[in-house]
Parts: structure tokens; C-alpha cells; sequence
């Protein structure tokens, strides 16, 4: 395995240093931002190559820890993994059922670990999986990801933090169902669109997620030879194909992570222009961020946002796409500490995910929380203070809110912010923020 030194070296941090941010804030900002690839699909397009003997070459992959975990995975699975700067080639030739034991860690580390299953069973016919990690947001279950695999013709047991899958059909082959989610999981359709790109058949999924990252998904399997048709639509038909092909795809912009930095432009005040960017994956962010008061220019490639310098208190409710995404509930809401009136951020997706109140309201924020909403009264000020995050996205709603206060703020949790954001503290820096990624003795 030949994956970046650096990336390599975070994963290792994960486990290992305690790494945070210092932010001296105050600063207005002014510059452009290049905007990553998207975590959220370059992990399931990785792990979509198990289901390929031929090569696939990804391009413009986020160089993050959760990228450089989720090749180790691929690793311990049997593929050969090579990455150069943004590309990584996946050969996944031999591929086996179940990862060497030492790795077993890794699957528990990660959610996007769970990617494997629906690909490993449609190639091998069984596997023994560890259960997924992530984020501490919520419960997290995998039940609609077993249930609808269930009808694909698999049978599965759980035995000492593994899940043991079997195909039970004849040939070992899935074989193609009707399949109507009970909820909207992004995870889930993903499972299930590739294990369905192998099957015997003709699978239909209603009540799919319509994210961006799954017609990302959809995009990459049909150029391998998949038939994949209605993505990012609730009804998503897939007729299964004998096998795919390698090829050479480019991973979307991540929209989690131009959201974030336009939040921290609209809380630093800041006109930041945006390269690499997709305008239309952001709909809901901007609509939400003009009726605080900012203004957008737009061009065939670039997106500028222009912050009034007062801004107005909006609500938010989270929603499955094309809806208000969870992941920028907490660094809107630090952006909402310091608007002007009374703001209502409600999270309907995740149950557990209100980590960063506690440490905003440090900083001088005034947020009463009741079950998962939250009440935020904008304040003139933030004081410069030494928080914690415990989640990616609440990590940076922390640093968002650095930028905002006067003075020098500490934020731990910079382990949870490499999982997703590459390059934060230098991104930001490039546009005239004092910021560092520091660690701990
Ligand atoms: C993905 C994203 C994550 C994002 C989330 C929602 C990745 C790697 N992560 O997570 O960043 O916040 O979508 O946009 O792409 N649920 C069940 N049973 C299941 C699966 C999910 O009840 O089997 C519930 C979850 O508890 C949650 C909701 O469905 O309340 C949404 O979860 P899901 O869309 O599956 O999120 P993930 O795919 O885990």
C-alpha cells in the first residue's frame, strides 16, 4: 500500500495524540478557497471498487484521515491501493471475505467501513465484517442496510462485534427486489445500489435518500457498466449487470465542506470567492444565508458570497437532501450566536448531535437547548475561550466561531476535524485567518 505520508500519519493520530486548534480571532478574511473533494462520496466510491476486478483510478479524493482509514480497510481486504497526491488506484483483483484481525479496529472507527458489505457480497456471495464506527451523533443504526439486504437474499448473524453475512440463493448470486425503505438512509441506498449492480435482475428502491453523493455513486458505477437509472430521485431502478469494469472518475465537490467555509465567511464578515464549488448541490445553505443577509455572485466557475455586516436571525430544521443538511447544523449555529434576534435550529436526522452548545455557550453564546432544538439569542460578542469538540462538524462550528471572537481560542478535537475538512487551518490562513493545527505534549 502506498497511500500520503500525511493522511497515514493522521489516522495513526487519531488513536494516539490528543491535537488541537488555536485561532486568534477577529480578523475579516478576504481571498479564494479551493474547494475538496467530497468525503462523503469519495469513501463509497472506494469502496464500489471491490465490486471491479478491472482498475479504478478516482480522482480529486479530499486528502483526510477518514480517506487514508478507509484505504487501510481496502488494504486489510486484499486490494492494492496507490494514491498520488489527489488520484488513488484501487485494484481489487483478489479480494477476500473478511479483513486481517489486526485491522478490526479500523472498521470499528469508521461508519463509511460499512460501505464494503453490499459490494463484498455481491462479488464473494458471504463476509464477515466488523460493525461500523463514526461520529458520536447518534444511535447510528444498520437495520435498514440488513433488512433490505435481507431481501436481496442474504442471511446474517452477529457474533463477537462481527456481522456474518451469507447469500442463501442457489448461485450464491443476489438476486434482484422490491425494496421500500422505512426511513431515508443515505447509507443505506448506497448499500444497496451497489449490491444491486451485481445482482440477477432488476432491483427497485422507493423511499431512497436523493443526495448528491448518491448520484455521484450512481455516475461512477455506470460508467463501469452498471444500469443504474433515477438517482437522486426517491425511486432509483437498477437492473443488475454479470460485471464491471474499471475506469477513471473525478469525485464531486464536497458541499459539506464549501457550506462550512461559507458560514465562516458570513461570520467573519468576510467576501470569499469559491473555486471548485457546485452552486446547486448548496441551494437550501444560500437560501438560508441570503435571508440572514448575505449576497452571492455567481459565475460559470466560481461562487462569491458577500457578508452585510449586521445579520438578521434565521431558523433552520434539518432535513434529508434537497433539505437543510445536518451537517451544517452546528456551524450555523455558531454563525446564529452572534446574528441579530432569536434563532430556532431544530435537528430531525440525528438524535444526539447538540455536543457544541455546551462549548458555544462558553464562549458567550446564549443557547438554551430543549430536546433537539435549539433556542439561540444573537449576542454583540464572542469571548476568546479553550473548548472541546466531539464531532467533526461541531469541531468546526467551534473553530467557525474562533475565527469570530477577539483574541486567542483553543479547540480540541482537531482529530475529529481531519476525518473531514482537508487543509482547514491552511485554507483558512491563505485568506488571512491566525490559525494552527498544534499538538499536545
Ligand atoms: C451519511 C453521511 C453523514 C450525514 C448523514 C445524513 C457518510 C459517510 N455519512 O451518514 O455525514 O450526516 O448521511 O445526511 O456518507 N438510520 C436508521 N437505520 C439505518 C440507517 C440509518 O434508522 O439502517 C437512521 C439514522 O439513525 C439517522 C438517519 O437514519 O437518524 C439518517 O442516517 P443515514 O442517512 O443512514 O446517515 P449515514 O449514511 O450514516
Amino acid at each position: 500500500m502506498n497511500i500520503k505520508n500525511n493522511a497515514l500519519k493522521n489516522s495513526r493520530s487519531v488513536f494516539i495524540n490528543k491535537k488541537y486548534i488555536e485561532v486568534n480571532g477577529g480578523k475579516s478574511l478576504e481571498g479564494k478557497i479551493k474547494i475538496s473533494g467530497a468525503k462523503n462520496s469519495a469513501l463509497v466510491l472506494m469502496a464500489t471498487s471491490i465490486l471491479s476486478k478491472g482498475q479504478i483510478n478516482l480522482f480529486n479524493v479530499p486528502q483526510i484521515t477518514d480517506v487514508a482509514i478507509m484505504s487501510k480497510i481496502l488494504t486489510s481486504m486484499g486490494m492494492n491501493i496507490k494514491s498520488n497526491e489527489d488520484k488513488l488506484e484501487i485494484n481489487s483483483k483478489s479480494i477476500l471475505h473478511q479483513p486481517q484481525e489486526v485491522f478490526t479496529n479500523l472498521f470499528h472507527s469508521l461508519r463509511a467501513s460499512f460501505f464494503c458489505i453490499g459490494p463484498i457480497l455481491a462479488r464473494l456471495g458471504s463476509a464477515n465484517i466488523p460493525l461500523p464506527g463514526g461520529c458520536s451523533i447518534g444511535s447510528r443504526p444498520i437495520d435498514e442496510h440488513i433488512i433490505a439486504l435481507e431481501k436481496l437474499g442474504v442471511q446474517f448473524k452477529f457474533k463477537n462485534n462481527y456481522l456474518i453475512a451469507e447469500v442463501i440463493t442457489p448461485k450464491k448470486r443476489l438476486i434482484g427486489a422490491l425494496i421500500k425503505f422505512n426511513c431515508k438512509s443515505v447509507g443505506a441506498t448506497k448499500t444497496l445500489i451497489m449490491a444491486a449492480s451485481l445482482a440477477k435482475g432488476r432491483t427497485i428502491l422507493k423511499n431512497s435518500s436523493q443526495e448528491p453523493e448518491i448520484v455521484d455513486l450512481a455516475n461512477i458505477l455506470n460508467k463501469m457498466g452498471a444500469k443504474v437509472k433515477g438517482a437522486g430521485t426517491e425511486c432509483i431502478t437498477i437492473e443488475g449487470v454479470e460485471s464491471l469494469e474499471g475506469c477513471d472518475y473525478r469525485v464531486m465537490p464536497d458541499r459539506i465542506e464549501a457550506g462550512t467555509y461559507l458560514i465562516a465567511a458570513a461570520m467573519t464578515r468576510s467576501k470569499i470567492t469559491f473555486s471548485s464549488i457546485e452552486p446547486k448541490h448548496l441551494k437550501e445553505v444560500i437560501k438560508k444565508l441570503e435571508m440572514c443577509g448575505c449576497k452571492f455572485e455567481y459565475s460559470d466557475k466560481f461562487l462569491k458570497i458577500i457578508p452585510n455586516q449586521i445579520l438578521n436571525s434565521v431558523d433552520i430544521t434539518t432535513l434529508p437532501y434537497p433539505g437543510f443538511p445536518t451537517d451544517l447544523q452546528a456551524p450555523f449555529m455558531a454563525l446564529m450566536t452572534t446574528a441579530n434576534g432569536v434563532s430556532t435550529i431544530k435537528e430531525t436526522v440525528f438524535e444526539n448531535r447538540m455536543h457544541h452548545v455546551k462549548e458555544l455557550n462558553k464562549m458567550g453564546a446564549q443557547i438554551s437547548l430543549k430536546d433537539n432544538t435549539a433556542k439561540v439569542v444573537g449576542v454583540k460578542k464572542l469571548k476568546a475561550s479553550s473548548v472541546i469538540g466531539f464531532d467533526l462538524r461541531g469541531t468546526a462550528a467551534l473553530a467557525i466561531a474562533g475565527l469570530y471572537a477577539n483574541g486567542k481560542s483553543i479547540i480540541q478535537g482537531l482529530e475529529h476535524l481531519e476525518r473531514g475538512y482537508e487543509d482547514f487551518a491552511l485554507k483558512l490562513k491563505k485568506i488571512g485567518a491566525e490559525i494552527k493545527h498544534k499538538k499536545q505534549n
